[in-house]
This record gives C-alpha cells, structure tokens and sequence, in this order.
C-alpha cells in the first residue's frame, strides 16, 4: 500500500483517501503544465481573497499579512526564475499554496479558508481573458496602424477591384487597405465585448453554494477591478461564456488575417507583381535560387486552422456538461490560450510584412487598364442619357465582346465604333472611359473616389483614435 502521506505523492485530499494516484494518474489529471501561465492572476487572486479574510476577521490580520507577503515573495521568485513548478502538483493553484505553506508554514494552509479551486480557477482565468483581451487589442490596433499609413501613402494609387478574383471595377490602394482596417476594427470590438463578459468575480462561490463565512465579495471585487460580482455562484463557478468570447474573437481575427496573408501571397506573384515583400518576411528554397516565397503570409494562413478548431474544441468541451463544475472544463484553458497565442503572433506577423512590403504603383495602375474595368461606366452613360439600363448593359457588352475578339481596349474604341454601337453614345463617351475618372466617378459615401477615400481615412483615424482612448483608459 502507498502511503498517501509521504511528501511526494500527498494531495489536498490525502484525508479521505487511503491511496495516493500513481504516476500515470497523476500526469493524467494534471493541468500545471498549461495553468502554470496563470500564475501571477493567481497570486492576484489569492492575495485579495486573503485580505478580504483578514478585514472580515476570518483569519486574523498577521496570517493574512504572511500570507501576502509570502506570495509576493513566490511572485518575485517565479518572475526572477528562481522558482520553477514541481511537476508533483496537479495545477498552478496547488502549486502556489504548497509553496506558500512550504514558505510560511501554517499560515499559508488558512488560505483556502471560503474558497474553492473552482472560484479560484474561474477568477483566474477571467482576470487572464481580461488582460489577454488588452493585449489582442494593442496588437490589433498596431495592424490597425499600419494599414492607415499604407492608406495615407497611397493616396492616388488606382488597382484592379476584384469579384470572383476577376477583374471588376479599378479602386484606391487606399480603399482596399481600409476594408481591412474596418474588418479589425471589428475585431477590437468583439475583443472588447470578450473582456466585457469576462469583467465580473467568481471568487466567493466556494464550490458551488456559497461559503458559510461572512465573506465580502464587493471588496474582492474592487481590489481585483471587476466591475462586477456574479450574482449565482452555480453559474459562477461554472461559465466559460467570456473564454468562448475571447476565442471566438480570435477564430474570426484569424480568418480575417487569412483574408489579409491571401493578399501578399497572391500580390507577390509573377502574375500579379503588384507587391514585393521585404527579404526578412519571405523565406527561399533550398532548390530553387530563383524563389522569393510569401512563408510568413501562408503560416498565417495556414494557423487560422488552429484557431477555428480551438473555437470548435472548446464549445464542444462546454456541450452537455450538468451544473456545476466538471473536469473537463480543465480542457478549456489550452484552445483558448492557443488561440489568444495564435492571432497575437499573426497580428504581428502581418504587421511586420504590410509595413515592409513595397507596393507596385505602376504594375498596379497597369494591372488597372485591362479587364475591361471601365465597362459599367459605359454602360452608366447610355443610362443617363435615356437608355435601360439592361439595354446600355447588352450594348457594352457587344463592344467588349468585340474589344476581346480583336485585342483591343475599351479606351482604343473610336467615337464612330461608339455612334455604330449604339447612336445614344454622347461626345464625352470617351471620358467615361478613362480609368482615372472610372474611380472618381464613384463618389457616393463609401465608394472609391479619391474624396470620399480621403473622408472615410478620416472615419478610421477618428474610429481608432476612440478605441486607443479605451485602451488607455483600461491600461493606466
Ligand atoms: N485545474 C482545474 C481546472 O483547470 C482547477 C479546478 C479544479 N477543481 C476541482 N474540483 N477539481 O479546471
């Protein structure tokens, strides 16, 4: 028989059980290998939960004294590296209190006092959302940033617009960057709504039921900065509603940034030539000297993967489970923190690539010419001159029809092919043509002309200037 006693193998639970768990168990059950990253909101934690024992007189004030600054002490030695996890302890919880009775003895046992490891590990884990969520948003706004300066750069760049990845209608640069800018923009919304759902204190649900202590949870509350107390400790102890939401935020983030990595992968190509990326955001080939390669973009690409299948992992760990703790709920921490992980690396990744790439001005307004991009616009000016407009659109049709047949541009149509064409054509046919005109004829709020370009750049700096504010005033 073990001895559940020994120091090795001696759980919090050794009481009640004649047998210690073997090695596989132990490992088995164990989350201090990904809970470790918790360590400092643990300690936040256990500190306020011990002063608020102190004041309410539940252990007395030089216990509650030891006991902060023993983990002060634990805190400094872990940030110093002079203290590393044993691997014995099931979960950083367990590992901090240990160390903390190792350190000041009795005192550090009187911690637990009203209080469970699964008020502890939900606070723990919001109190990390909640600054994880912080992060995500600097990172996003720095990718933010940067795509208002490449909007800022290229203010009179003119590019293919593309639908079904054929051309369509030529746009800025400028507009095309800032549709990703909005995109992100959302992105630091759904981050902040994450944090939001995260802001409201577990502790002080003991278990399950509450505790029998007159604890004050307000005060826990404040000394942690959560706007709130959970009103149920059932749903308390057992919401992971607020780390779907941060994951959630992450999965689509990183389908946006797959979008975004599409963009310099397909742009770098020879076929496009519209972007050269920076040496020190492409790879090469071990074969192939030639090979210039968009690695960095296609990881990104590639990790959305990971991301949406952490959002899946974690909803599915969530499915079905009764009230109030279960085990499982152990496996959510590591989809989460891998999709926080995943789109903060990505978002800088992509930071990194767009402010360093070089843009193809010319190839682009090149790329612009063919495709037949102004056909609308013709199409347009026999409308306002009196034609349906499925009329105007089967005319212009012919003629590009035509224009492919023979290898020409709509810009080489003389004004008698245009008179033959269609006698609806006006003088100033010709003008409707020229691709410079096709772009700034789109001046309706949120279309590309260069005007409303300039007024929606104004939109996004005042948009990003507001959330920056936020971020302060959640940072001080
Ligand atoms: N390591 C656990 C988790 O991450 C902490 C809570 C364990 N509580 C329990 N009663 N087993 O969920």
């Amino acid at each position: 028989m073990t001895d559940a006693t020994t120091p090795e193998t001696k759980t919090p639970w050794g009481g009640r059980f004649e047998h210690a768990p073997g090695e596989f168990q132990r490992r088995f059950g164990a989350s201090l290998p990904v809970d470790s990253r918790l360590y400092a909101e643990d300690i936040a934690g256990s500190i306020a939960h011990a002063r608020m024992l102190a004041q309410q007189g539940i252990i007395s004030a030089d216990d509650g004294e030891a006991i902060e600054s023993g983990l002060i002490g634990i805190l400094g030695d872990i940030e110093a590296g002079r203290f590393t996890f044993e691997t014995a302890d099931e979960d950083v919880h367990m590992a901090v209190e240990a160390e903390l009775t190792r350190r000041i003895g009795e005192a550090g046992k009187r911690l637990h006092t009203a209080r469970s490891r699964n008020d502890q590990v939900a606070t723990d884990t919001r109190l990390h959302a909640k600054r994880r969520a912080l992060e995500a948003i600097e990172d996003v706004d720095h990718l933010r940033r940067t795509l208002i300066r490449l909007a800022e750069a290229h203010a009179d760049t003119v590019m293919p617009g593309y639908t079904h990845l054929q051309k369509a209608q030529p746009v800025l640069f400028a507009h095309h960057m800032l549709a990703y800018f909005w995109m992100l923009t959302r992105d630091a919304a759904r981050l902040r709504a994450a944090y939001a759902a995260a802001d409201a204190l577990p502790l002080g649900s003991a278990a399950l039921a509450g505790t029998t202590f007159p604890i004050d949870r307000t005060a826990v509350a404040r000394e942690l900065d959560f706007a709130a107390v959970i009103p149920n400790s059932l749903d308390a102890v057992s919401d992971r509603d607020f780390l779907v939401d941060i994951t959630y935020a992450c999965a689509l983030g990183m389908v946006h940034l797959s979008r975004l990595a599409e963009e310099p992968i397909i742009w770098s190509s020879d076929e496009f030539g519209f972007v050269t990326l920076a040496d020190d955001w492409s790879t090469g080939s071990s074969i192939m000297p030639q090979k210039k390669n968009p690695d960095f973009a296609e990881l990104v690409r590639g990790k959305t993967g990971r991301a949406v299948g952490d959002l899946v992992s974690l909803l599915v760990t969530l499915k079905g489970l009764p009230l109030a703790y279960n085990k499982d709920m152990q496996e959510d921490k590591e989809p989460a923190f891998d999709a926080i992980d995943t789109f903060e690396d990505c978002l800088t990744a992509m930071a990194g690539m767009l402010s360093t790439m070089w843009v193809e001005a010319q190839r682009m307004r090149q790329g612009s010419l063919g495709g037949f991009m102004a056909a609308t616009d013709l199409a347009d000016h026999l409308a306002g001159r009196g034609v349906p407009f499925r009329e105007a659109h089967e005319i212009v049709g012919k003629l590009v029809l035509a224009c492919e047949r023979e290898g020409r541009t709509l810009q080489q149509l003389t004004a008698a092919e245009l008179a033959e064409a269609s006698p609806a054509f006006g003088p100033d046919a010709p003008q409707w043509v020229d691709i410079d005109s096709v772009v700034a004829r789109r001046d309706t709020p949120g279309g590309t002309a260069p005007g409303r370009v300039a007024e929606q750049l104004m939109l996004a700096r005042e948009a990003f200037a507001a959330d920056e504010a936020w971020l302060e005033s959640r940072c001080d």
